[in-house]
């Protein structure tokens, strides 16, 4: 079973599919996580991160690992968990995210992964793309103050540059041609701003029930 999270950055998708698929006893999956590496591996081959056919090798060529039950990323092996959350990797990972050869490389890998296990996976196009027919789907977001807000603390950043940040990086995740984030169709809708993340547990929780129930399944 796939329960396929999307959204934008800072609407609560990896607090909320985390946690999430620790009450269901499901692999928890973040996708950004797999752009990021790609990312940090190119910027650390000096690879340009606009050039389409050396990305879409690399993205071909990258190992990652999820260790189980953990929020542990190996890149080739390597624990790559803190290098990939530094701010030049967030930029460049929205620009390697924006390839299709990178995401043709993502995608396969994505489905293999959820072929195998029941998984809660967060991204932006995971109820779009990767997975389709996922039972349950769901759109996180929120108000673009207040996801700010929630990743400068994350970060230590300051709230009006990472407001701009953030802003640059949904534009060019929303504009771009190759699956750009937006919500599924038979997707649930959750805005997240004045929830707890305890809140939006239960609110996901129902939507699992609700959708798993007899004749309900959307499939
Ligand atoms: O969720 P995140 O901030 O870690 O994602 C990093 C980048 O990867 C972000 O710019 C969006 C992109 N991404 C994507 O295009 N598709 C996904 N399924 C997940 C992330």
């Amino acid at each position: 079973m796939v329960i396929a999270i999307d959204g934008p950055a800072g609407a609560g998708k990896s607090t909320i599919a985390r946690s999430l698929a620790r009450r269901l006893g499901f692999t928890y999956i973040d996708t950004g996580a797999m752009y990021r590496a790609v990312a940090l591996w190119a910027l650390r081959a000096d690879i340009d991160v606009e050039d389409p056919l050396r990305l879409e090798q690399l993205a071909r060529q990258a190992e990652i690992e999820f260790a189980a039950g953990e929020s542990t990323v190996r890149l080739n092996g390597e624990d790559v968990t803190a290098a990939i959350r530094e701010p030049r990797v967030t930029q460049a990972a929205s620009k390697v995210a924006a390839m299709p050869g990178v995401r043709r490389a993502m995608r396969v890998e994505q489905r293999r992964i959820g072929a195998e296990q029941s998984v809660v996976m967060e991204g932006r196009d995971i109820g779009t793309v990767v997975f389709p027919d996922a039972r349950v789907k769901i759109f996180l977001d929120a108000d673009p103050q207040v996801r700010a807000g929630r990743r400068a603390a994350e970060t230590g950043g300051v709230v009006d540059e990472v407001a701009r940040e953030l802003a640059e990086r949904d534009t060019r995740d929303r504009t771009r041609a190759e699956a750009p984030l937006t919500q599924a169709s038979d997707a649930e809708y959750i805005d997240t701003t004045g929830l707890t993340p305890e809140q939006v547990e239960e609110a996901i929780l129902k939507i699992v029930r609700e959708r798993t129930s007899n004749g309900k399944g959307t499939h």
